[in-house]
């Protein structure tokens, strides 16, 4: 494994034996009998198939997920959802800090626990899960310039750099908690914005040995930069969340993944960190469906539309003398701000359009975030923009 990895991971990890599953222990050949994994033969009508274990890390989806996302199949820890993604690298990098709450912003010198490095306004699972181990979190704010966001690239890698590893990693490190991942996520989730690859990039250089860059590629697919697969061979602390969930329609089934250049890393991963078999059968079916060719090409056919969508609601929104400022978005959704951000919520849930309210959250005051919908949904809202009198 890299040691820009192998140094950051938590150690136990290395020494750790992982649950081997009876589903690991054998194939699911057809001629055999299973009787070792306690399932029950009889399979119920119209759930056929379901009475087994399945695959923990199918290799067809794998080979699937390989083709869509342009890498090798050996990269990928498959996942429900980027938001287990994120439950499983936390729990592998971050160490918790015992009887301690961890705070906001807080000395982190006067902790042994790691952190984590977010920017907001960003998404909220990555404080949450930090949290819950219980390790820090650390804040670097986006900038807000020229009407959009940016990230504070400097504050980033100085923020990082300035907290001491860790003291269980040893080796004549100082005391003090550790920023151990740096989360971006492009486009950004709430404000839609994509940040410049180079950037990035320059992020995962500067603090290579210090911190993992975990990128956030959630809403890769509606940007026009695109993912940085192509890159993670640079960056050996780059690790990058796809997910099944906007982009393919396949919220529901709860399918994503993560994706590391390092397949030492990956293989440890699937041996050590996951549940014994953590991807439901429906799922995994549902997925490769999904990433069949017949599907992708209505997929991509569906993510042009959304962004034609987008494209044709801004300026109508604009017109809107209510509205202050669209952020510009490379996502499926729009951060507006606007007058009486709160009232309108509540004017359009009324008439049971339910749009998310981040007016009163800090970093978005005044703003709504408005996902794209149809045309005729989207009509809707501009409609109940109009009829709206505060
Ligand atoms: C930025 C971001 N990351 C991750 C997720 C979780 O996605 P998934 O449905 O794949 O768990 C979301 C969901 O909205 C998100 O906005």
């Amino acid at each position: 494994m890299n040691p820009a990895l192998k140094n950051l991971l938590r150690p136990h990890y290395i020494d750790l034996q992982g649950y081997v599953s009876a589903g690991m222990e054998s194939d699911k050949s057809a001629e055999k009998i299973f009787l070792n994994a306690n399932e029950n033969p009889y399979e119920l009508p119209d759930l056929e198939g379901f009475n087994r274990y399945p695959e923990p890390q199918p290799k067809a989806l794998a080979a699937a997920y390989a083709k869509a996302y342009d890498i090798a199949p050996d990269q990928i820890v498959m996942t429900r959802g980027a938001d287990e993604a994120i439950v499983i690298l936390t729990k592998l990098f971050c160490e918790p800090t015992p009887n301690q709450h961890p705070r906001e912003g807080g000395d982190l010198q006067q902790t042994t626990g790691d952190a984590v490095l977010v920017c907001p306004p960003t998404f909220g699972m990555y404080g949450v899960d930090a949290k819950a181990m219980p390790s820090n979190v650390v804040e670097v704010p986006l900038l807000k310039e020229n009407g959009t966001f940016a990230l504070d690239k400097e504050k980033i890698i100085e923020t990082a750099l300035s907290y001491t590893p860790s003291p269980h990693r040893g080796e004549g490190r100082g005391g003090g908690a550790s920023i151990k991942l740096i989360y971006i996520c492009s486009p950004n989730n709430p404000t839609g914005t994509s940040f410049p690859h180079d950037q990035i990039a320059e992020i995962c250089r500067e603090v290579e040995g210090q911190a993992v860059v975990i990128l956030d590629e959630t809403y890769a697919e509606f940007s026009s930069q695109g993912s940085m697969t192509a890159r993670l061979a640079d960056h050996p602390n780059l690790i990058i969340l796809r997910t099944l969930s906007k982009s393919y329609s396949m919220a529901g089934m709860r399918m994503g993944c993560f994706i590391s250049g390092d397949t030492n890393f990956i293989a440890l991963v699937k041996a050590k960190a996951l549940d014994a078999y953590p991807l439901p059968q429906a799922s995994v079916e549902a997925a490769l469906h999904a990433l069949s060719g017949d599907i992708r090409p209505i997929a991509k056919a569906n993510i042009e539309k959304l962004i034609a969508e987008r494209e044709r609601l801004i300026p109508l929104l604009s017109g809107n003398p209510l509205v202050r400022h669209i952020y510009p978005s490379d996502a499926n959704f729009l951060l507006i701000e606007m007058e009486k951000a709160g009232e309108f919520i509540k004017f359009a849930t009324q008439n049971n359009v339910v749009i998310r309210d981040f007016s009163t959250k800090p970093y978005t005051e005044d703003c709504i975030r408005l996902s794209i919908g149809t045309p005729e949904q989207n009509n809707l809202v501009l409609k109940l923009l109009n009829d709206f009198a505060p």
